[in-house]
């Protein structure tokens, strides 16, 4: 006889929540003052989206957020993490900021606190106003200083109610895949200005985080959300280690290295010298950078495998959220990417639970005792409608199990997280997937707009509400 699986049971204080972001839910592009930002303009340019899809509509949750707060509610999640459109707020990416834009997240906020749900919010989910992307975006070392004007703006209007603060999402995403293979707004392919771009994040990162804390309760806690990768050699071979080490430095240690330790790892200067001499990493910067965080965020969908290229390949190409002619990774011809073994969702990506595991120790090591959240993890697969117009999607379930399995094992193993978040709540516009690829746990009919939980939904609720994973084949 098979023996019965030991329930997988999670601390009372997990906190159990959902993400999404403002281009990819909102709509409402025209609305209240908001301008374009580089999402609007990139959508909108032909041949950048799949079906020239963009967000002007998304899934209208601008004017249906109290339907979708109660959703959640419904469920029993405990939280919930979105991102604020930075030009709604802030319609030129300076000056002062515009009430009535601001008041949409009030209202939000009120409306989540009123359920009991708690908010977190996060400042920049890759919708830079235009006007900056115009006066030259990232790149340029002014951004940094509009992004802490605009963190000051939103700190003053939520600091009192929101708790939990998150000041970039994916900052790679931004930098290599909007600057480098430009599958991701602003479409740019410049390896130097990538580069460029990621200091540029990072320092916004720091001056935002100060900005923060200059005029928020001192209770609230800041962090930041890395899509940083597990990065596995495809043999043990000292070239394809080597090969593995660069690609961690331009996906990892670029980011977490100034901004968890205070400096750029040298053998990143040393990989990326013929491109650039790093001169624009001013004197300071990285004491700036370097800002004591209350908490890591750790996005994670899948794992990269790499091996040292032979003569005769040239370029990687794989950068998960699009393809395109150009490398998002800068100095790193000698690099090839591979498609890690196992079962893959509808994005292609190949689903390997151990993958979070392994991040979630190596930060664990990294800087211990600094809590993390798991900020995003979750799957795309082809949902649809039964004729009874139930969603039933037993790949997601089967998909969250095994992550979240894997994350009460960290925790079990010593590592201090304090919470989940699914991505997505609901099926949205992904990016240049526009609609195609489904991340929700709640199905959008995009005729309609309207909205049915799958069961993954139901699963998850069940797991936020009782603080234990429902087994894989449970009927909801
Ligand atoms: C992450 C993004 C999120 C969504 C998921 C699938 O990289 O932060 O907006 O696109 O991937």
């Amino acid at each position: 006889m098979p023996e019965p699986m030991s329930p997988v049971s999670f601390p009372s204080t997990f906190l159990w929540g959902a993400a999404t972001s403002a281009y990819q839910i909102e709509g409402a592009v025209r609305e209240d003052g908001r301008t374009p930002s580089i999402w609007d303009t990139f959508a909108h340019t032909p041949g950048k989206t799949a079906g020239g899809d963009h967000g002007d509509v998304a899934v209208d949750h601008y004017h249906r957020y109290r339907d979708d707060v109660a959703l959640m509610s419904g469920l029993g999640l405990g939280a919930y993490r979105f991102s604020i459109s930075w030009s709604r707020v802030q319609p030129t990416g300076r000056g002062p900021a515009v009430q009535r834009g601001l008041d949409f997240y009030r209202r939000l906020v009120d409306e989540l606190l009123a359920k009991d749900i708690k908010p977190a919010v996060t400042l920049y989910h890759w919708d830079l106003p235009q006007e900056l992307e115009d006066a030259g975006g990232w790149p340029e070392r002014d951004t940094a200083y509009r992004f802490a004007e605009y963190a000051q703006i939103v700190g003053e209007a939520l600091g009192d109610r929101v708790e939990q603060w998150i000041t970039l999402n994916e900052p790679w995403c931004s930098a290599f895949l909007g600057y480098g293979s430009g599958v991701h707004a602003p479409g740019r392919t410049e390896p130097v200005a990538t580069l460029r771009a990621s200091h540029h994040l990072n320092l916004a990162h720091g001056l935002g985080a100060k900005a923060l804390r200059s005029v928020m309760p001192a209770r609230n806690t800041v962090a930041l959300s890395l899509n940083s990768s597990t990065v596995r050699p495809l043999t043990q071979d000292a070239a394809d280690l080597a090969a593995a080490r660069k690609i961690d430095d331009l996906a990892n240690g670029i980011f977490h290295g100034p901004i968890l330790h205070g400096a750029y790892p040298e053998s990143l200067f040393t990989a990326t010298r013929q491109l650039t001499d790093w001169s624009y990493v001013q004197d300071g910067d990285l004491a700036t950078i370097n800002q004591p965080l209350d908490a890591l965020g750790l996005n994670y969908y899948t794992p990269a495998l790499v091996s040292a290229a032979g003569p005769d390949h040239s370029g990687p190409r794989a950068d998960g959220h699009g393809t395109s002619e150009h490398s998002p990774w800068p100095a790193a011809d000698d690099v090839l990417f591979h498609q890690p073994p196992g079962d893959r969702t509808a994005m292609g990506w190949s689903i390997d639970p151990t993958g979070l595991y392994d991040l979630i120790m190596r930060y664990e090591r990294e800087v211990p005792g600094l809590p993390l959240y798991i900020t995003e993890n979750g799957a795309a697969y082809d949902d649809k409608p039964d004729p009874d117009g139930r969603v039933h999607d037993p790949e997601r379930i089967a998909y969250l199990h095994g992550h979240l399995a894997e994350v009460r094992r960290a925790i079990a193993d010593g590592a201090d997280v304090r919470g989940y978040f699914l991505w997505s709540l609901l099926d949205n516009f992904e990016w240049a997937y526009g609609y195609e690829k489904r991340f929700g746990a709640v199905y959008v009919d995009y005729t309609t707009l309207e909205r049915t939980p799958k069961s993954s939904a139901h699963w998850y609720g069940k797991a936020a509400r009782t603080g234990t994973l429902p087994e894989v084949d449970e009927v909801f």
